[in-house]
């Protein structure tokens, strides 16, 4: 775990303009979270670099999970006007996610639970294959009682560098349909070889899901999928 990644912030401070479309389709996404909710377990914050200050706001107090040290400064300082504005409580746990979910939850039985753009690295971070797709489609369980939502990399590879008008639209995928996984990679110019997240069983079959493009740099793309649990 490193204390900063500087490569990543660097990354996403230079790239804002090329992720505006893939940062409004999340903006949407988070819109249509569950409501009634005042706290947020917030997993994989990091800055905030693609978080909507809207969504931010509708919480009073915001329970942030990162491994990487500078993700806490960088955070409060990228949504500093949400937070001071509407007064939000930011407690940030320099924590693994996973080895301590259940501590994690329990802090806050009464909040919604966002994973943000984080388990779809599990198997980098886990670094044994079959260990990170068991602790992934084991999430629902662990999960159960819980209002929930993730954004996670479902798959990723080279393709075509697009300009910002050119990025494909989001896909809405309904419940239990498989990744269009060659229309995708269609979309995107696809080529050579792409990496698989092994994100496919973390949210259940009856949740419907979006799917997000993400030109992460000029010509490598993610594709994100999203989706809500209600409790
Ligand atoms: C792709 S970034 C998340 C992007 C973020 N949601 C945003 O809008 O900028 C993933 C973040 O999750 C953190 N992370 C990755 N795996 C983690 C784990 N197993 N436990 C805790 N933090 C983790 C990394 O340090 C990194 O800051």
């Amino acid at each position: 775990m490193a204390l900063v990644d500087l490569r990543w912030h660097a990354r996403a401070l230079l790239a804002q303009a090329r992720w505006r479309r893939t940062r409004s389709a999340i903006a949407q996404w988070l819109a249509q979270a569950p409501g009634g909710f005042d706290d947020l377990l917030l997993f994989g914050a990091s800055a905030g670099w693609m978080m909507d200050d809207a969504f931010l706001g509708r919480f009073r107090r915001i329970d942030a999970i990162d491994f990487e040290w500078a993700a806490s400064p960088l955070f409060r300082l990228r949504h500093a006007g949400v937070i001071v504005s509407r007064r939000i409580r930011v407690t940030f746990h320099r924590v693994e996610a996973l080895d301590n979910l259940e501590h994690l939850l329990a802090l806050r039985p009464q909040a919604l639970v966002l994973f943000d753009n984080v388990l779809g690295q599990y198997t980098l971070t886990c670094r044994d294959i079959e260990r990170a797709e068991r602790t992934l489609s084991d999430l629902q369980r662990r999960l159960r009682g819980r209002s929930w939502g993730s954004i996670h990399d479902a798959l990723s590879g080279p393709g075509e560098r697009l300009p910002v008008h050119a990025q494909p639209e989001p896909v809405m995928l309904p419940a239990g349909t498989p990744w269009p996984e060659d229309p995708l990679l269609a979309q995107v110019g696809g080529r050579g070889t792409w990496g698989d997240h092994l994100t496919r069983k973390v949210l259940p079959a009856s949740a419907a899901s979006t799917l997000i493009p993400w030109q992460l740099t000029p010509g490598y793309w993610h594709w994100l999928q999203a989706g809500w649990v209600t409790r």
